[in-house]
């Protein structure tokens, strides 16, 4: 017979739609992204799909565009721990995971709040580790934007450190509950953590939770952060979502684990992606098109040709020709997003080449510039796309981000997910209890118990 190889299996996150403009908020359909009914609806489904987790992206300042609130974007949103602890109690096996801050978050509260998170969902807790680039951030915080960009690694690295320390501080078996003669709890060690930006000492508050580690996913792009990546995290969410893109990057980030005593599979690439879904393919693309200009309004594309202009544009018409004048380097214009453009002369430059070739105006512009990775077909033909992403090393699956809250999956898990079971590379149950289950992770610990009646 001959050999058969084990189809990679994928793993989804379902991505709740956070500080981002890809959400539709003039469709119809589109619900609340602060009411817990969106939050349950989202989260149920996603667990009807037996997607690995459900994942919160967070924002510590609103946007501003301009000087003022940028309300073109998802503006608002409640505290990550109390929505992720709210889901777990009307969820069963779905990850829960949050995104919160190394640089202006302490280390013992972290542990406190992702150990409570991981014991009172029964080990479904992730953390996504982000730095934060900006100093404009920080400003909403007492130190303010206190760290540089090059120090923010270093820290993250010791907040990862210090919670660890402090997770590790109980032995498995550390409460020991004897119902004949009371209870006997077995002393936490203390704990001794000395790094540049902490000197930690006492004890902690909790024994080890049913994961060990809540999974650690890591979001930024630098080498620095594909460094702490390699050295620590369980799960990257990349930007990395393309196919040929993706292959490089996925190839990158797993070559860098072997100096860590890491193996490839210690380590889950999961991009982001979007979708589309039709009945035929022409639908789909119908679909597809339809959604970029609803996502990108008139003012969107203004504001997006504003941020690499580094000027007020309000005065052109999203429908005319790119602006004759040249932009100005204004790093301030948009605080509080990620800044991926870089030299905006030389995208100026680009942009214009490409509208004069296939004659697009401003908003045709950017609604192509600015697309993201997205699956556009059938069910059966993203279903067949996302396996071969995920077969052919691009990714080991997708953090899906819907354009709609809170119905946004309805569709994929009724449609998408029984045929990438056919395809043979996705769960049909769940196996396991865990998050590190879903993603075939070890549990540090070695253990599962934290607590032992005898
Ligand atoms: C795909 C992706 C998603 C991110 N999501 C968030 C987020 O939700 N909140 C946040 O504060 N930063 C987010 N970031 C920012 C990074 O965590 C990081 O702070 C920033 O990219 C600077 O690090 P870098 O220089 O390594 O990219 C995200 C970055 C990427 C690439």
């Amino acid at each position: 017979m001959p050999e058969q190889r084990i189809r990679k299996q994928i793993h989804l996150a379902a991505h709740f739609p956070g500080v981002n403009h890809h959400t539709v908020w003039t469709d119809p359909e589109s619900g609340s992204q602060i009411d817990f009914d969106s939050f349950v609806h989202l989260a149920r489904t996603a667990e009807r799909g037996l997607f690995d987790f459900f994942f919160l992206a967070e924002g510590l300042r609103l946007r501003e565009h301009l000087g003022r609130v940028h309300d073109l974007d998802v503006v608002g949103r409640p505290d990550t721990f109390t929505v992720l602890n709210a889901l777990a109690a009307v969820t069963t096996h779905l990850g829960l995971a949050g995104t919160i801050n190394t640089t202006y978050n302490e280390p013992f509260e972290l542990a406190k709040q992702f150990a409570s998170l991981d014991h009172l969902s029964g080990g479904r807790a992730a953390w996504n580790a982000v730095t934060s680039s900006d100093a404009f951030t920080g400003e909403n915080f007492r130190r303010g934007g206190y760290l540089e960009h090059t120090k923010r690694y270093t820290r993250a690295a010791e907040v990862v450190d210090a919670t660890r320390a402090l997770w590790d501080s109980w032995p498995a078996d550390a409460l020991v509950v004897d119902r004949e003669n009371g209870v006997f709890a077995q002393p936490a060690r203390e704990v001794r953590f000395s790094s540049e930006q902490f000197e930690i000492e006492g004890e902690f508050v909790l024994p080890g939770s049913p994961q060990g580690y809540p999974v650690q996913i890591q979001a930024g792009d630098s080498d620095e952060g594909r460094e702490f990546a390699a050295a620590k995290a369980d799960v990257i969410f990349s930007a990395h979502g393309e196919l040929e893109d993706g292959r490089r990057f996925y190839a990158d980030v797993k070559d860098r684990l072997a100096k860590y005593g890491r193996s490839r599979e210690d380590l889950k690439i999961l991009p982001a992606a979007g979708f589309v879904l039709g009945d035929t393919p022409e639908e789909a693309r119908a679909n597809a098109q339809r959604i970029r200009r609803q996502q990108v309004s008139p003012q969107t594309a203004i504001a997006f040709l504003e941020q690499v202009w580094g000027r007020d544009l309000s005065a052109y018409d999203p429908d005319g020709p790119l602006p004759e004048i040249d932009p100005v380097e204004n790093v301030n214009i948009t605080r509080g997003r990620v800044r991926h453009a870089k030299d905006p002369r030389a995208i100026a430059e680009a942009w214009r080449a490409k509208s004069e070739a296939e004659n697009l105006s401003i908003r045709e512009l950017i609604i192509e510039t600015t697309a993201r990775p997205q699956f556009i077909g059938t069910p059966r033909q993203v279903a067949a796309d996302i396996d071969r992403h995920v077969q052919t090393d691009a990714s080991d699956g997708f953090v899906l981000v819907p354009h709609l809250t809170p119905a946004g999956f309805d569709e994929f898990v009724e449609k998408v997910v029984p045929e990438l079971q056919d395809l043979g590379s996705f769960r049909t149950e769940y196996t396991g209890s865990t998050l590190r289950d879903h993603l075939g992770l070890r549990n540090p610990h070695h253990s599962t118990e934290g607590v032992r009646a005898s």
